[in-house]
């Protein structure tokens, strides 16, 4: 299949079902439990914004508002939004002026925008949107109902105060667009690493775990509704660290991965996003010693110059990363998923250093790479201190060579898995036939199949035969 190609600042090598895990728009499913009014929420940007979608829409459920997929039948509508590179703030200002139309026709149809661009801009946006009600922040989901209430009294309201604590550990989330199989799970918010390049820090705060007890609850919950998958969520997994008030539990990312990994053999565990600067041989024995931990690492790199990665504040160097490269292979062998993001064009990148990202491409042989070009976003380190001085043809350029180069690795470790039986989780029909099913092998990578009498859920031995860039076919093995 061809690689999807959504816009230029976004391009990558993975199905339209793997875009749609990260950077997409998702909107909520319809639920009718007789309640009043009707939320319509519409998520962009990344799995924890998804996640976050999930949390709001329990908030509200309790405030008495059942979901609908329709907005034209919302009494509220909420977008939650992302603020990563400017494309996608375009994304959402474009969507506003598609629901003032909506609003001028429904003029008690409250708006809200949730996310990363209410953090950022903060009541700004408010003057900038005139037809915007609600402004709330990312730690202030909460405070929802409230602010509703002040918007049903006919005035604004906003709500953007980040918390040091805040987890949202309690909340039982409704699961949105959910296909009954995999789910995602928070398992810490916020990240304090202040790469130059990234809005993140700002818009999300300090990064903080949620309670250990907390997370093998929901997944245990999960487990029992049928699901069979998880995706362990945070900006930075690895540096997961939580401990009991009394101090006498501590529990780090690898503990909490085997916590989780011990609940059903029959649950997949799956993680994202991991540091190089912190992703420990503890973590990759764990996920070497539980079969249900699936051998798939999304390891971003941003770039393989050593320079350039000083001044995005990276903290490692090409060195250090090739070499958590090599404990990935040493300890899980060559057939472990490795992904990357890869940043095209940051501040001051030579030509030489550019061919460093190239190069470094050569060297992992990727099975995904989601690639981007530099957009400097108001506010970080890098649109204070650095000079966004590359051309936005050299960007594209670059980028182009960097995908150009990507696809023929993801190809490549493709046509590694063919002759090979791989363990499918089924998620569903393919997008092409009914009597094709879709589902993931360990690596993440999609593979489609003849039905025969599996169904959604199973998991099924699968002999490849043949592939493309972004998918592996096969027969069941019987
Ligand atoms: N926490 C993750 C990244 C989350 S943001 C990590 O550290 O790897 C997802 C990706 O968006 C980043 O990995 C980076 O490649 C890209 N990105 C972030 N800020 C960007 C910017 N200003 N311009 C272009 N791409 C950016
Ligand atoms: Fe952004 Fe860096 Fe934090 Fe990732 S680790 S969210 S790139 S600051
Ligand atoms: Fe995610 Fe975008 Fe915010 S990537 S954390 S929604 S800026």
């Amino acid at each position: 299949m061809q690689a999807p190609i959504l816009d230029l600042d976004f391009i990558d090598n993975r199905t339209p079902d793997q875009a749609a895990a990260s950077c997409d728009t998702k909107v909520s499913a319809e639920t009718n439990t007789g309640h009043q009014r009707k939320l319509y929420i519409e998520s962009y940007g990344c799995q924890m914004n998804f996640s976050d979608s999930e949390i709001v829409t329990s908030i509200l459920f309790e405030a008495g508002f059942d979901t609908t997929a329709e907005v034209t039948q919302a009494d509220l509508v909420l977008l939650n939004t992302c603020s990563i590179r400017e494309k996608a703030e375009q994304t959402v200002r474009h969507r506003l002026t598609q629901l003032q139309h909506l609003k001028r026709k429904k003029p008690h149809m409250v708006v809200g925008v949730l996310g990363c661009m209410a953090e950022r801009l903060k009541k700004n946006l408010l003057e900038e949107e005139k037809m915007v009600d609600l402004v709330v922040g990312p730690d202030a989901y909460r405070d929802l109902p409230a602010l509703i209430n002040e918007v049903d009294g006919g005035h604004k309201a906003v709500n953007v105060l980040l918390s040091r604590e805040e987890t949202y550990a309690d909340i039982n989330p409704v699961r949105l667009n959910s296909n009954g199989v995999s789910a995602f799970v928070s398992i810490m918010r916020g990240c304090d690493n202040m790469c130059s390049f990234c809005v993140v820090p700002f818009t999300r705060g300090r990064e903080r775990s949620r309670d250990a007890h907390s997370v093998v609850r929901e997944a245990q919950e999960l487990v029992n509704q049928g699901y069979k998958e998880v995706t362990l969520l945070g900006q930075n997994v690895d540096s997961y660290k939580w401990q009991s008030e009394d101090g006498a539990e501590k529990v780090n990312f690898a503990q909490l991965l085997e916590r989780v990994a011990l609940i059903s053999p029959d649950l997949r565990v799956r993680f994202s996003t991991s540091h190089p600067k912190d992703i420990t041989d503890e973590v990759l024995y764990t996920m070497k010693k539980y079969d249900n931990i699936c051998k798939y690492i999304h390891l971003p790199a941003q770039s393989g110059n050593s320079r350039i990665l000083e001044l995005m504040n990276r903290t490692y160097d090409r060195t250090w990363y090739m070499e958590r490269v090599d404990a990935i292979r040493r300890i899980l062998g060559v057939d472990c998923g490795i992904s990357t993001d890869m940043i095209a064009g940051f501040c001051s990148e030579t030509e030489e250093e550019h061919q460093d990202t190239l190069s470094l491409i050569d060297f992992v042989q990727y099975d995904y790479a989601y690639m981007f070009f530099y957009s400097e976003r108001p506010g970080t380190l890098a649109a204070r201190k650095l000079q966004d001085d590359v051309p936005l043809e050299v960007k594209k350029r670059r980028l182009q060579e960097i995908i150009d180069k990507q696809r023929e690795y993801s190809h490549l470790r493709n046509q590694l898995a063919v002759g090979q039986v791989h363990k499918v989780l089924v998620e569903g029909f393919s997008k092409r036939s009914e009597e094709m099913l879709s589902g993931r092998n360990d690596q993440n990578k999609v593979v489609i199949f003849p039905k025969m009498h599996f169904k959604k859920g199973d998991y099924v031995n699968v002999l490849i035969n043949e592939c493309s860039v972004g998918t592996l076919f096969g027969e069941p093995v019987l």
